[in-house]
């Protein structure tokens, strides 16, 4: 499974992409007014921090705003993914942006049904939104289940994308359900590294190397 950044800070982006595990990277509308620098400087600069996909939503709703900014958003870098809301006209520009060889992120999918259908637009990645499910009473991980089993069922090739992912549980269940990539922020992904007994076992070792004799 790849691993994402969910996050437009570029210091946090760096941070993660020196552990070595990051992939790529998703930022929304909601990250990018978080940092206070406009989306296509930001943008620019993720994509030479990271080589992996990088993805910026539209801000349009409609169907000429949204492929409008989708073919600027696609000029900043090669590893460009445009991300574009789950509703109709979505559908339709996914569509287009597709047959023209830019990579799509269908993002604000609350269902498989949605899922189904931005498959069949020719989506490359679906963002089911986990933790927003979970806040509401769903199970936001069934979801996933159900998007990843249709899929396998009708061999659609647009990937599983596992966002507002909010916990290492998350992660774990992504993993176990073969979604094909997370995207998480920094804060979890320091929740992955940590363990009480790998603390334990190095402060012990810690203690007991004070102990070893010096060489004479
Ligand atoms: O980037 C989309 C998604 O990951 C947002 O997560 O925490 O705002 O629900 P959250």
């Amino acid at each position: 499974m790849q691993i994402f950044i969910d996050t437009a800070d570029v210091r946090e982006i760096r941070e993660a992409a020196a552990l070595g595990v990051l992939d790529g990277v998703t930022t929304n509308p909601t990250l990018v007014a978080a940092v206070g620098r406009p989306m296509r400087e930001v943008l620019s600069e993720i994509c030479e921090i990271v080589p992996g996909p990088v993805s910026g939503e539209v801000l349009a709703t409609t169907y000429e705003g949204m492929l409008a900014e989708a073919l600027e958003l696609a000029k900043i870098a090669p590893n460009i993914v445009v991300k574009i809301p789950l509703i109709r006209d979505g559908l339709r520009v996914v569509k287009v942006l597709t047959s023209e060889g830019i990579k799509t992120n269908v993002t604000l999918c609350f269902s498989p049904i949605q899922a189904m259908l931005a498959a069949k637009a020719g989506a490359t990645y679906i963002s089911p939104f986990v933790g927003r499910l979970d806040d509401v009473g769903h199970e936001g991980m069934d979801v996933v289940a159900q998007i990843v089993e249709i899929y396998n069922n009708y061999a659609f090739e647009t990937q599983v994308l596992v966002a507002s992912v909010r916990s290492p549980t998350h992660v774990l269940q992504a993993l176990r359900m073969g979604a094909d990539v997370a995207t998480i922020p920094l804060k979890v992904i320091d929740q992955l590294i940590k363990h009480p007994l790998t603390d334990v076992g190095l402060a012990r070792f810690i203690a007991d190397a004070a102990k070893i004799p010096k060489a004479t």
